[in-house]
């Protein structure tokens, strides 16, 4: 059974959510693939939900499984990921991309196991550019119009670490002009942060120029922040 909503922010309103990471096949047994659990995505898809919307779920190799009440399909490549996403976004409101896609695939996939032998040298593996489905999926967004029913409100996620160069925030900052898309969730990573655990510290980002928004805690409380700061948008948006 599904828990009812507890609040009324985002009723009637479509959010598609990517969640988890995606693989990419080298021969029948083997991947490239990331260390995202998806629960990042399960969190936002629970707080939509709380709020009231309906939520599109697309995973890619979860830990877990997806939260229920929500409409789910599944992809494995970041080429599936690009189709489903793509699909899921139109007709929606909100796309949130917190899906963790490989940079880049095996340039090919070979049909039959990689096998070790000693007369032959040891394998390189050439890798080839994924799609950028974010940056793809808005510039699709613009070519089309509003006509298209592609979301007009897209939030991408970033795990940065400040260096010698630029802080954080700036590579952040940076992400968001590149990408075109209308919030980014910076994740602050680093040494002294630690990866995989259920503490975040996170500065969502607007193109706007509305001001950025501050959240650290759990995952569920990111996600709070991260649906609260929609719904605010949308509203402005409506207004
Ligand atoms: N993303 C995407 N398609 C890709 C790679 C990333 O849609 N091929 C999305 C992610 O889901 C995320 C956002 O873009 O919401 C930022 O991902 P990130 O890996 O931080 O950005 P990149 O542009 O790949 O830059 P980097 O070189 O720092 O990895
Ligand atoms: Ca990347």
């Amino acid at each position: 059974e599904t828990a009812p909503p507890v609040s009324a922010a985002l009723a009637g309103k479509v959010i598609a959510i990517s969640a988890g990471g995606t693989r990419e096949p080298l021969d029948p047994v083997r991947f490239l693939g990331n260390r995202s659990s998806g629960r990042q995505g399960i969190a936002l898809a629970k707080a939509a939900l709380a709020a009231g919307a309906s939520v599109r779920f697309i995973a890619a190799h979860m830990d877990l499984p997806a939260p229920a009440g929500v409409e789910l399909s599944t992809a494995s490549t970041a080429e599936q990921l690009h189709v489903a996403v793509t699909r899921a976004a139109r007709g929606a409101d909100v796309l949130i991309m917190s899906a963790a896609v490989a940079d880049f695939r095996p340039a090919e996939y070979l049909g039959a196991k990689i096998k070790k032998s000693d007369d032959r040298a040891d394998p390189v593996i050439t890798l080839v550019r994924n799609p950028d489905i974010l940056a793809t999926l808005i510039a699709e967004r613009a070519a089309e119009g509003p006509a298209g029913g592609l979301a007009p409100l897209v939030v991408g996620f970033a795990a940065e670490t400040g260096d010698a160069e630029s802080s954080v925030l700036e590579y952040g900052a940076a992400k968001l002009a590149r990408k075109g898309c209308e919030m980014l969730v910076v994740n602050e990573v680093g040494e002294n942060l630690t990866f995989g655990t259920d503490e975040n510290t996170v500065t969502i980002l607007f193109a706007d120029g509305t001001e950025a928004v501050h959240a650290a805690g759990s995952k569920d409380q990111v996600a709070a922040s991260v649906i609260d700061a929609v719904a605010v948008a949308l509203e402005t948006d409506a207004g």
